[in-house]
């Protein structure tokens, strides 16, 4: 009863399977670059065992090939392995599967010393099998033929046999020349010299290209030395080698004083060149045509033309904020403050350097936030450094919301810091919040804060505008000045005339007797003030008159001690 019953689930079975197209549903059994079970490799010191093998349905789709050998892998020990399995049978027509005799091949000449029931489907353009795990170790299926090439090497077969051959388009058979200086539109004076360069092929890497120039650099001192070399030749096309003659150009007008042979290789993306050593100096191989961006652009190709443009990330681009502690959203103004206000900020590129933080805030801000009246914050996130340059709105806090009115402003992610294209806004009472941290106790730090406005992309015109915008009290305190003026003028004038009409009156009346000193008082003052001075002087006063007028040598001295002395 049992037997009938195991028989009936094995049949079962099958017919579930043979439901399954194995054509389709299979599992890998060798990726593309393996070949350990290849019969041209040996026996592994690690040998592989197919004990633990599921059964089911394997593809190979490795390089080495997908064919298990149809005749006695003798001896054994191929295949990665000791008792090398193949296939007893031959292969079936496409859309055929087939049942065949898996054996394996045991040192001692037993082309059979175990053997397993596979089967094997012609799928059209490939094989599947249908394996069983093996009875005991180290026994293992063989599949394909072939090997991977040996290293620096190449073939047709996507690297594996046949036809292996040295490929020096690979990158381990070349070095790399990592020289912008090479370019031929480069005319900075430089001094390369390839009369160390170990001969080989070489292939140029620098972002200014790859391509050695087929035109003489005319007059010399190009690609960063005084004798640019180029080629007189031209390029070979796909997989070719073409051999060519460098040329030396000279700065004397020669444009072939000296020469070498070359080759180049077209490697598809790029080109590489089989190089000597120059007899002299300064000889350099040119490459490329790029040219350094001019300072403060930057471009896609690492800072090299072509296409460069503004860099908001290079120091001479952006003016700095430091220390403005307060911008940070967690500080709420306090009565004490006078609110931050950037309406006095001077439109352009802006790094932030504070404790607080130094990126925009993205998240929304009540009012009296950021030494503020109305802060404003950012929406969205801020950008990658592969984002470049974006575009961004800032909200403003006020009476009624989060975010009463936007303001536009661009973003640009430097890597370790960001800058930010900040406009004069039009507002008073009104900043952007930077940073989220608390601001320090001010008894444990001190920080001073400093601005580097960003340098000026704006013309005069504009300067005053922004200087009426900016200072509107200098023009109260010249008004007030003005009106004082007129004031003290006044007054000086009216006191002119009283003063002028007083004296005249003077004269003419002699009622002036309690203001003026009578002639009694006169005489006694300066009774008085002669007194004083001979008070004052007395004490020394006979010394130096009598010394005075016997010689003009100071007192003391010790001249005069000689004189006494004679
Ligand atoms: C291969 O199979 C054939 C027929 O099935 C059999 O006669 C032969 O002995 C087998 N070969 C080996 C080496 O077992
Ligand atoms: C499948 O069989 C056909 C002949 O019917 C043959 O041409 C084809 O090469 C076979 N496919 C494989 C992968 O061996
Ligand atoms: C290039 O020169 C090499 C020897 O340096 C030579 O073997 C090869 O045939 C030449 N190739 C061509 C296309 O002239
Ligand atoms: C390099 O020089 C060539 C010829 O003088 C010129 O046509 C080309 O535009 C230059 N390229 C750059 C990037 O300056
Ligand atoms: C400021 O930060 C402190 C500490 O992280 C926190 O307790 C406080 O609520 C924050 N204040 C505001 C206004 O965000
Ligand atoms: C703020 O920016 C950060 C970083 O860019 C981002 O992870 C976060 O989701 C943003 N917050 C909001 C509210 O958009
Ligand atoms: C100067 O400002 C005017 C108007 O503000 C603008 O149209 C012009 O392009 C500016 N010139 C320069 C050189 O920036």
């Amino acid at each position: 009863m049992e037997k009938i019953l195991t028989l009936f689930l094995i049949l079962f079975i099958r017919f579930l399977t043979t439901k399954c197209d194995p054509c389709l549903t299979y599992k890998v059994l060798d990726t593309p670059n393996e070949h350990t079970r290849s019969v041209a490799n040996a026996a592994l010191p690690s040998p592989i065992c197919d004990n633990t093998l599921e059964v089911g349905w394997y593809r190979v789709t490795s390089y080495a090939g997908e064919r298990m050998p149809t005749e006695c892998v003798y001896g054994g020990m191929r295949c990665g392995t000791s008792f090398s399995i193949w296939m007893n049978g031959t292969y079936p027509d496409a859309g055929v599967a087939k049942t065949v005799q898996a054996c394996a091949a045991h040192y001692d000449g037993d082309c059979c010393k175990y053997s397993y029931d596979i089967e094997v489907k012609n799928c059209t353009d490939y094989l599947v099998y249908n394996l069983v795990p093996v009875s005991t170790c180290y026994q293992a299926y063989c599949f394909g033929s072939e090997l991977a090439c040996p290293a620096g090497e190449t073939s047709d077969n996507n690297g594996f046999t046949p036809g292996c051959k040295y490929e020096p388009c690979l990158e381990e058979n070349h070095q790399t020349l990592d020289h912008w200086e090479r370019s031929v539109n480069n005319t900075e004076i430089g001094n390369l010299c390839d009369n160390v360069l170990t001969p080989g092929w070489y292939r140029p890497i620098s972002a200014v290209g790859n391509t050695m120039p087929t035109e003489c650099p005319q007059g010399g001192y190009k690609c960063g030395t005084s004798s640019p070399i180029w080629m007189d030749g031209s390029y070979p096309s796909s997989g070719e080698i073409a051999n060519v003659t460098a040329c030396v150009g000279n700065y004397n007008g020669g444009c072939c004083t000296s020469s070498y042979d070359i080759q180049v290789k077209n490697c598809d993306d790029f080109y590489i060149y089989n190089l000597k050593a120059t007899s002299g100096c300064y000889q350099a191989y040119c490459f490329g045509t790029e040219v350094k961006c001019p300072v403060g652009e930057t471009s896609d190709n690492g800072g090299f033309t072509p296409e460069c443009e503004f860099d908001p990330c290079h120091s001479r681009n952006y003016g700095i904020l430091v220390g403005e502690m307060k911008r940070s959203s967690n500080y709420t103004l306090q009565k004490s403050d006078v609110a931050i206000e950037d309406s006095r900020l001077t439109t352009g590129w802006y790094r932030i350097d504070s404790v607080t933080g130094n990126d925009i805030v993205n998240e929304s801000v009540g009012m009296m936030q950021c030494g503020t009246l109305y802060p404003l914050w950012m929406e969205g996130t801020l950008p990658d450094v592969s984002d470049k340059t974006v575009d961004r709105k800032v909200c403003q806090s006020g009476l009624y919301s989060t975010c009463d009115q936007k303001y536009d402003i661009k973003v640009r992610n430097c890597g370790n810091y960001r800058t930010y294209y900040l406009t004069q806004l039009n507002v008073d009472k009104s900043a952007f919040c930077f940073g989220t941290f608390p601001v320090p106790d001010p008894t444990t730090t001190t920080t001073t804060t400093t601005r580097r406005p960003p340098p000026g992309d704006h013309n005069s015109s504009k300067d005053d505008e922004n200087d009426k915008d900016d200072k509107p009290y200098i023009w109260v305190i010249v008004a007030m000045l003005a009106v004082l003026s007129t004031i003290l003028l006044a007054i000086l004038l009216v006191k002119f005339f009283l003063q002028r009409t007083v004296s005249k009156r003077a004269v003419s009346f002699v009622d002036v007797k309690g203001k003026l000193p009578t002639y009694d008082e006169v005489i006694q003052n300066e009774k008085n003030n002669r007194l004083q001075m001979i008070q004052t002087v007395s004490p020394s006063a006979p010394v130096n008159q009598f010394v005075g007028s016997m010689t003009s040598i100071p007192p003391n001295s010790t001249k005069m001690g000689q004189m006494k002395s004679y």
